[in-house]
């Protein structure tokens, strides 16, 4: 099993050393400034989780919670503040926003120095060219996860499944960069399994629970599985995780997260990344790393 959190240990160890000798120059510390439209109680979790680690590191950190009818031009003006300020380092807004809010120009509207997330369209252009500056940080997270586990990338063949901006996309240019052959499925792919089980390394990001079973997996592949679905329905969640669905955390939640991948899979693969516990840690840890990038790179600029 792949445990993102053993890699999160890592990197956060890093960045607190660099942020200490950031420190000792008499510089400020990194600053995030979280942008929270709603209250969607996932987003709430998230956004919580990313601010307290923000804290552990000795980051600045604060998040601007916006009443969920909140129209695009006032969240607008709110990042175009937070551009101004330049006591901001990092600029992150929690998506999914509401469905009223227009999320491209809110995105856009990122000053992409500050666009610790890399959902910019520069960000997003220096990627595909092969130049980047901000990645999204679950990609970003798994390539580092590979590379700190020492799994191979040049020369074997990547299938990503999900082509989303946030994931898919990114994943399959850091993949392409790192000499992988790299095919790209979705929903309209015929013959997923046949497709996805060339790969040696999959990648899978589409919210469909327990979407990938054996017969999609080449044995002794990498499976890495972004999947982060609720599921509450306990016949489907018994069908999936047989005996090792937690019921004692399902009768207190009324749910469990599972991935796309069933866990079963890891009987046949070399690897495997388990949800809860395997990517999540990651996509925290790199946006620190994020964030102690862009406050470097402006406090170099700035001296
Ligand atoms: N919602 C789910 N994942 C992410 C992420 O990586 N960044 C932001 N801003 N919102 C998200």
């Amino acid at each position: 099993m792949l445990y993102g959190k053993v890699i999160q240990d890592v990197l956060l160890a890093e960045v607190a050393e660099a942020t200490e000798t950031m420190l000792a120059t008499g510089s400020a510390p990194p600053h995030l400034s979280v942008v929270l439209v709603g209250d969607d109680p996932a987003s709430q979790i998230y956004v919580r989780s990313k601010t307290r680690k923000c804290e552990a590191m000795g980051f600045g950190s604060e998040t601007i919670i916006m009443d969920s009818e909140s129209s695009t031009d006032k969240v607008l003006a709110t990042v175009q503040d937070l551009n101004r300020n330049p006591r901001v380092d990092g600029i992150l807004v929690q998506l999914p926003l509401p469905d009223h809010c227009d999320q491209q120009a809110i995105l856009d509207a990122i000053d992409p120095d500050k666009d610790v997330d890399g959902f910019h369209p520069c960000n997003t252009g220096l990627l595909a060219q092969g130049r980047p500056q901000f990645v999204p940080a679950t990609p970003a997270g798994i390539i580092e996860m590979l590379h700190r586990e020492k799994i191979e990338i040049s020369g074997k063949h990547a299938v990503v499944i999900g082509r989303s901006d946030i994931v898919g996309k990114p994943m399959a240019m850091l993949l392409l960069h790192r000499h992988a052959t790299v095919t790209i499925c979705h929903s309209r792919t015929p013959d997923l399994a046949v497709v996805s089980r060339n790969a040696d390394i999959l990648v899978t990001a589409v919210g469909r629970p327990g979407l990938v079973t054996r017969e999609y997996v080449k044995p002794g592949a990498t499976v890495i599985d972004v999947g982060i679905n609720r599921v509450s329905d306990r016949e489907q969640l018994e069908n999936l995780l047989g005996d090792a669905a937690d019921w004692k955390l399902y009768d207190e939640r009324g749910y469990l997260v599972v991935g796309d991948v069933r866990p079963d899979v890891a009987a046949v693969a070399g690897a495997l990344t388990p949800v809860p516990g395997g990517v999540g840690p990651l996509t925290i840890g790199m946006l620190l790393v994020h964030t102690l990038r862009a406050a470097r790179r402006r406090r170099g600029r700035a001296m």
